[in-house]
């Protein structure tokens, strides 16, 4: 089977990106990406593309191809739906906030409301792929949903987890360390992994095209997200050993990942993990462990979070204690706010629940960073709920200009890794700035030699 049209409902940082990449490299692919929301579509369709809603490096480059040859992003979803052969349902799965499995469990209602609409539009055969990320055995409930329509429409079900980092989005899309389709063993569900592989072979080399079972697929992108979470918590709660006995994370990480069985990645200490999807999918797995009573499954990876949580408020906390115990009425500034580098995204970042801390203490807060805007920020902060929205925006100003962020502080936080932070005037910076001047590096970006010569006091963390 030869797959001509294809929709992906769900235009955000998963679906835009992967769908443009799949058009760009299968142009005799017509590719559609739909979303509920209005305003997101009109951004993807901008003729500026410095506007398009998710900032990846790349990405312009690749939409400025497609976009209108074979790509399209359209608020049309019953259309959409109703001519593809293939549709791949990529909309948000956040942790539940509210009812049962609230703060834990994934909410799958914009899955079900996908299922159900593919199942109200179908009036042919459809392959239906889970892109979003999904607790294991999902696919059971979407396929009893889309098997009850009596029209006689059959549908198969594969589970396509995306791996897609943020920031290294096209790169990874380009150049996947493997592609993972979960479906069924039946004649019918392998006919359905081969049309789908058949795609990703436009560009991606046969081996790295990886076959599983349905639950094994929706599994391991979950398992993927914890160990790789995993390894951050590790290594930050080292940082903390390493604080106290005059060893150097960067030199213990360099250490242990030059051993070829632990490998070098995802061994930098940290102001602590963010993103949308770490700690969301790991809680789902606590829950899914626990909802099968395996409770010692669930606490080992809790801990995972419980580390987490501890390595954002410790930052915070030592913040405040070096600045003689009080940072009331006090400048601090945070150079980044996105959860990690060459992204907008700013969802579950370190540097949300640092300011909420510091908020807490009084302080004021001024923000640079160079691609987040101060409304985003805003919200971050009042979807905490821990104050007003009023207190939060007289606590909080976010300028366009790092150095007038830095003017008149008390200190420097670096929440995020941005290159050109380590670049910039650090001489200027601390002739600016209140003295003594502090830089607490979140991120061990900063030179350290260079920054005690000028002046500063220099904290990074796990040294
Ligand atoms: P997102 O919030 O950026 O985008 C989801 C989009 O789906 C939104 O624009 C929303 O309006 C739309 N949507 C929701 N319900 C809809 C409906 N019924 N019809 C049409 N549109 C609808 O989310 P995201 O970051 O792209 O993540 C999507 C999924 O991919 C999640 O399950 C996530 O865990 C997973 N994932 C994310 C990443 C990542 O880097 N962000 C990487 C791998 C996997
Ligand atoms: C992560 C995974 O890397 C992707 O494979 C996965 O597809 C994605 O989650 C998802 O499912 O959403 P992402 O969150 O975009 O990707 O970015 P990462 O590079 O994994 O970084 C996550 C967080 O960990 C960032 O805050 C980053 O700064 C932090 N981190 C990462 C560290 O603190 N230290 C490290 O060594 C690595």
């Amino acid at each position: 089977m030869k797959i001509s049209k294809i929709c992906c409902i769900g235009a955000g940082y998963v679906g835009g990106p992967t769908m443009a990449v799949i058009a760009q490299k299968c142009p005799h692919i017509q590719v559609t990406v739909v979303d509920l929301n209005e305003a997101r579509i009109a951004a993807w369709n901008d003729s500026d593309l410095s506007k398009l809603p998710v900032y990846e490096p790349g990405l312009a480059d690749v939409v400025a191809e497609a976009r209108g040859r074979n790509l399209f992003f359209s608020t049309e979803v019953d259309k959409a739906i109703d001519e593809a052969e293939m549709i791949f349902i990529s909309v948000n799965t956040p942790t539940k906030t509210y009812g049962i499995g609230k703060g834990m469990a994934a909410d799958l209602k914009y899955i079900e409301l996908c299922a159900r609409q593919i199942a109200r539009v179908a009036r042919d055969n459809k392959i239906v792929v889970e892109k979003s990320t999904l607790p294991v055995r999902t696919a059971s409930a979407i396929k009893s949903i889309l098997d009850h329509t009596g029209n006689g429409v059959q549908f198969q079900i594969l589970s396509n987890p995306e791996f897609l980092a943020e920031g290294t989005a096209i790169d990874d899309l380009f150049a996947p360390d493997r592609v993972l389709i979960g479906g069924e063993d039946s004649a019918e569900g392998q006919k359905a992994v081969n049309a789908l592989a058949d795609v990703y072979a436009n560009w991606v080399p046969k081996d790295k095209i990886l076959t599983t079972n349905v639950w094994s697929s929706e599994l391991s992108k979950l398992t993927a997200n914890a160990f790789l979470a995993q390894r951050v918590s590790s290594i930050n709660s080292i940082s903390e050993l390493c604080e106290k006995t005059g060893a150097n994370v960067n030199e213990v990480g360099k250490a242990i990942g030059l051993d070829s069985r632990i490998g070098p990645k995802f061994l930098k200490a940290s102001v602590g993990f963010g993103g949308s999807c770490f700690q969301k999918d790991i809680l789902n797995l606590v829950y899914i462990a626990k909802s099968y009573g395996l409770n010692e499954v669930a606490d080992y990876w809790e801990q995972v979070i419980i580390m987490n949580d501890h390595q954002k408020r410790r930052f915070a906390k030592n913040i405040i204690t070096t600045l003689y115990n009080t940072v009331s009425g006090k400048k601090i500034t945070f150079l980044g706010w996105a959860f990690k580098k060459d992204t907008n995204d700013t969802r579950e970042s370190a540097a949300i629940y640092v300011a909420d801390y510091l908020l807490n203490e009084q302080a004021n807060i001024a923000v640079f960073d160079p691609k987040v805007e101060e409304q985003q920020i805003l919200t971050d902060l009042d979807y905490l709920d821990t104050r007003s929205s009023e207190e939060n925006k007289s606590g909080v100003d976010v300028t366009a200009d790092p150095y007038q962020a830095c003017k008149d502080s008390h200190a420097v936080a670096v929440l995020t890794e941005w290159d050109e932070f380590k670049t910039y005037d650090w001489q200027k910076i601390y002739d600016n700035m209140l003295k003594p001047a502090f830089v607490f590096d979140g991120r061990n970006i900063l030179n350290k030699e260079e920054l005690q010569k000028i002046g500063f006091i220099y904290k990074a963390i796990g040294s």
